[in-house]
């Protein structure tokens, strides 16, 4: 499926740290420069292109922001128009008290012990992705590495995980696009697709309490908290959020990594040379994800407070720009060089806090065997200079397709 940027009708941003927007075509490509020259002016740019917005750039703001669940609601994760429907997908919407219980009630499942045991599986899945690239006319010279490899990858392992047809992967992407792209300023995309993504899961659900198999569709059709059945509608609300968090953030951290490596033929040698068990694959991987960390959540205000010496209100939203922090040289050494044996690393890729990521060693374990497998694959495969790179704007920001020469 070729993936494009949806429309904006909003005018091109031209002053970002008074007018800023996630959804401008230059938000995808130039998102770490923006920030950047954001911080070089203030800790704290605003918006009133969807009522008023902020968003801070540097780590201090972003992890004020990310403890503080009493002036910050996760009742909106995502800036959207003030008026958008918000439908609950618990964890990630919800704030304590109640947040705890659903968090618990997924958590077993994204254990180091179950996750590890996908690994033999997902190097399987990648190894035939590669194969796959070549024809009836012999091995493939070119591919797209993110649209023939990376972005199938997740889809491999939270269909092993949630229980979900494989077969249904062209669907689950058109929704993550509908949801980020077009939803934020359209309520009737929201709904409609709320709706079908109700009734897929709703279906399946039923399925799996006539017939139980071992996966999260059975776990969440039996769920209870505190031994109450918890509601349809939250049942719902956790295997939306399980697709649309599985997915295209993981396929942005894989080919962020693979569009970076194609340009530095040092670190990809460096990297082919280490065994895959070494500690560089570590590192290097866990600076892929604090360089190019693709997820920017965001929080409703729920009481007047002050952050970063700027006052804000209750009613307006804020962006947690896990991604800026990432960027911010008061927290990392030498923060805009990308260092594949970064040892002192801690990035906020995954968030901070109580809705720090569930899904982190689910993404981790696929972004190191999709980097492994391909690179022993194409130790010299680099981006085509002829061809260009997109990129998602928005709460998921990642390249979607990846023109590379395989030079094998
Ligand atoms: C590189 C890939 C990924 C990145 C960068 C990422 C990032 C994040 C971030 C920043 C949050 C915090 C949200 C907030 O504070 O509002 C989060 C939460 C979450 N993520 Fe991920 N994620 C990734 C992959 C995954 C995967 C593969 C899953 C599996 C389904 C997943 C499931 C979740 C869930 C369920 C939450 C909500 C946790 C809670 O509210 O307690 N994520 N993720």
């Amino acid at each position: 499926m070729a993936y494009e940027n949806a429309e904006t009708d909003l005018d091109t941003v031209t002053d970002w740290v008074n007018d800023w927007d996630w959804l401008d075509p230059q938000w995808g490509p130039n998102a770490i420069d923006i920030w950047n020259q954001v911080r070089a002016e203030t800790d704290m740019a605003s918006t009133e292109r969807y009522g008023r917005a902020f968003m801070p750039v540097t780590m201090d703001a972003v992890q004020s922001v990310a403890h503080d669940t009493e002036h910050f609601s996760s009742i909106w994760v995502g800036v959207a128009r003030p008026d958008a429907v918000r439908i609950p997908a618990p964890p990630i919407t919800s704030d304590p008290p109640d947040h705890q219980g659903h968090r618990r009630l997924l958590l077993p499942s994204f254990s180091p012990k179950v996750i590890n045991l996908m690994e033999k599986d997902l190097r399987e899945y990648c190894r035939s992705l590669i194969a796959d690239l070549d024809g009836p006319d012999g091995p493939a010279e070119r591919a797209d590495a993110a649209g023939q490899y990376a972005q199938h990858i997740p889809v491999h392992g939270i269909a092993q995980l949630l229980g979900v047809p494989e077969s249904d992967a062209d669907m689950f992407r058109d929704w993550i696009f509908r949801n980020f792209q077009l939803a934020p300023k359209d309520n009737d995309v929201r709904v409609k697709l709320f709706e079908e993504m109700g009734e897929y899961f709703g279906r399946l659900m039923a399925r799996r309490l006539e017939e139980p198999a071992e996966d999260m569709v059975t776990l969440v059709a039996n769920a209870e908290i505190d031994g109450e059945p918890v509601s349809q509608e939250l049942k719902l609300g956790y295997l939306r959020l399980l697709i649309l968090a599985g997915i295209d953030t993981t396929w942005s951290a894989i080919g962020s990594g693979l569009w970076h490596f194609g340009q530095h033929a040092d670190q990809r040698a460096a990297l082919v040379a280490a065994n895959d068990d070494d500690l560089l694959w570590n590192t290097a991987s866990e600076e892929v994800l604090r360089y190019y960390a693709p997820v920017t959540m965001a929080r409703k205000i729920v009481a007047d407070t002050e952050v970063a010496g700027c006052p804000v209100h209750a009613g307006d939203q804020m962006l947690l720009t896990f991604p800026a922090a990432n960027h911010d040289p008061e927290a990392f050494e030498a923060a805009d060089e990308f260092r594949i044996d970064r040892a002192k690393n801690r990035h906020v890729a995954f968030g901070l806090g109580i809705h720090r990521c569930l899904g982190s060693n689910l993404a981790r374990l696929e972004l190191v065997v999709a980097l492994q497998e391909w690179l022993r694959a194409f130790p010299d495969y680099e981006l085509d200079p002829h061809a260009e790179t997109t990129w998602a704007n928005g709460q998921i920001r990642g390249p979607r397709n990846i023109p590379v020469l395989l030079n094998r």
